[in-house]
């Protein structure tokens, strides 16, 4: 796991080298600046509470966003919310619960958002969608509602959560965007066998009961998780673009690379100090705050980027792997989720 996610990143670094040499894949160096026109763009930024997710509420807050930060502790994004006030005096914050792995939840938290926005009677709009969260568990664990509860953080519940919010993304009155955070370890994903039973809850459930799950089949989920958001947002940009979405939202992938965060939190303390001194004296760590680049620069730049994989800062966009532009696995992947979402959404009505 660990050699190969090395030799992934050093790849992208060499893909990036190349990019920048390239004309058609230079930095955009002017981002399209946040609509005035409105009095206030909000956003959305999952997994706000720590790491790259509220390094980029800080830098969203102050370049003018109303800021929503999502996720499923309160007590987590009450202390950041609290920390940015004290930092920051003109920024709009605001903490709203979502756990990504619960349909209920997902909903919920849609309507707290549209009534937050009703509040503000149309002269805040809902313009961008950061689709952040993830964990890097190393256990496999069912969620409540059957599905393997990686997949669930990292994909499942961000399509369900971007399906809830596309309406209110809709009506904003510049094209919003939708920033999916990849991870250069989608490249470890070699080709689409047993894929979808990551997906089916049965499946999910089958395997657990069985009690061969090796450990290097963690790594493998976390890769198809982030194979799955990388495949979902060109999905989701040929949608829109080709008006079977006929929406004005835009959407792209954001890499942050390697960065030094809590998402190894499941490992034990000794082992994740040796990887970040590691990776840090192979210049490969970031912090926090440097990560989060790929991540605005994706949220800011103009529309015509949709459907570009960001990495490296500055702009800079590269190639993803060559399995993740196939469209017609990206199309049954859709039409999966889009049935996962629909029966949750169902089973939810019935109760
Ligand atoms: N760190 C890296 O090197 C790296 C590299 C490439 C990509 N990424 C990606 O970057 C994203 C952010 O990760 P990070 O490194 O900043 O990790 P992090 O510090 O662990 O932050 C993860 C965030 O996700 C939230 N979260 C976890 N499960 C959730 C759920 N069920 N519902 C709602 N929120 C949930 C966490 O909230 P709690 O505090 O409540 O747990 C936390 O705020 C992830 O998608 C990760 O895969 C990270
Ligand atoms: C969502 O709201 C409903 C109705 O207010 C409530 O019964 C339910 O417990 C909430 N779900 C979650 C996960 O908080
Ligand atoms: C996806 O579902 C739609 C409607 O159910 C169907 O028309 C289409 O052929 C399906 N596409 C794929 C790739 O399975």
């Amino acid at each position: 796991m660990g050699i190969m996610w090395v030799a992934a990143i050093c790849f992208f670094y060499l893909r990036l080298f190349f990019a920048k040499l390239s004309t058609t894949k230079a930095p955009i160096s002017h981002p399209a600046a946040v609509d005035s026109s409105s009095l206030r763009p909000a956003c959305i930024i999952t997994g706000a509470s720590s790491g790259i997710g509220k390094a980029t509420v800080e830098v969203l807050a102050n370049k003018g966003y109303y800021v929503i930060l999502a996720g499923r502790s309160m007590t987590g994004l009450d202390k950041v919310v609290e920390e940015l006030e004290l930092r920051h005096k003109n920024i709009m914050v605001k903490a709203l619960e979502v756990d990504l792995t619960s349909t209920s939840s997902i909903v919920n938290f849609t309507k707290a958002v549209q009534e937050l926005l009703d509040t503000y009677h149309g002269s805040m709009s809902l313009q961008l969608l950061v689709n952040n969260a993830g964990i890097l568990a190393t256990t496999e664990r069912v969620t409540p509602e059957g599905y393997e509860s990686l997949i669930s953080t990292n994909y499942l519940g961000h399509y369900f959560l971007t399906r809830s919010l596309l309406p209110l993304l809709q009506r904003s009155r510049v094209p919003a965007r939708i920033v999916n955070v990849g991870s250069f370890t989608h490249l470890c994903v070699q080709n689409f066998d047993g894929l979808f039973s990551l997906l089916l809850r049965r499946e999910v459930q089958k395997r657990m009961h069985s009690s061969k799950v090796p450990v290097y089949q963690i790594a493998y989920i976390y890769e198809t998780s982030k194979l799955f958001m990388v495949m979902f947002t060109y999905e989701l940009h040929r949608r829109l673009s080709t008006g079977t979405l006929p929406m004005q939202v835009t959407a792209v992938v954001a890499d942050p690379g390697i960065v030094q965060t809590a998402i190894f939190r499941e490992l034990p303390t000794w082992f994740s100090t040796c990887i970040f001194i590691l990776l840090r004296s192979a210049f490969l760590l970031q912090s926090p705050t440097v990560g989060c680049k790929a991540v605005v620069n994706a949220a800011l730049a103009p529309p015509s980027v949709s459907g570009e994989y960001f990495f490296g800062g500055e702009g800079c966009r590269v190639a993803s792997s060559t399995l993740s532009y196939n469209t017609q696995f990206a199309a049954d992947l859709w039409n999966l989720s889009d049935k996962l979402f629909n029966d949750a959404v169902c089973r939810l009505r019935t109760l």
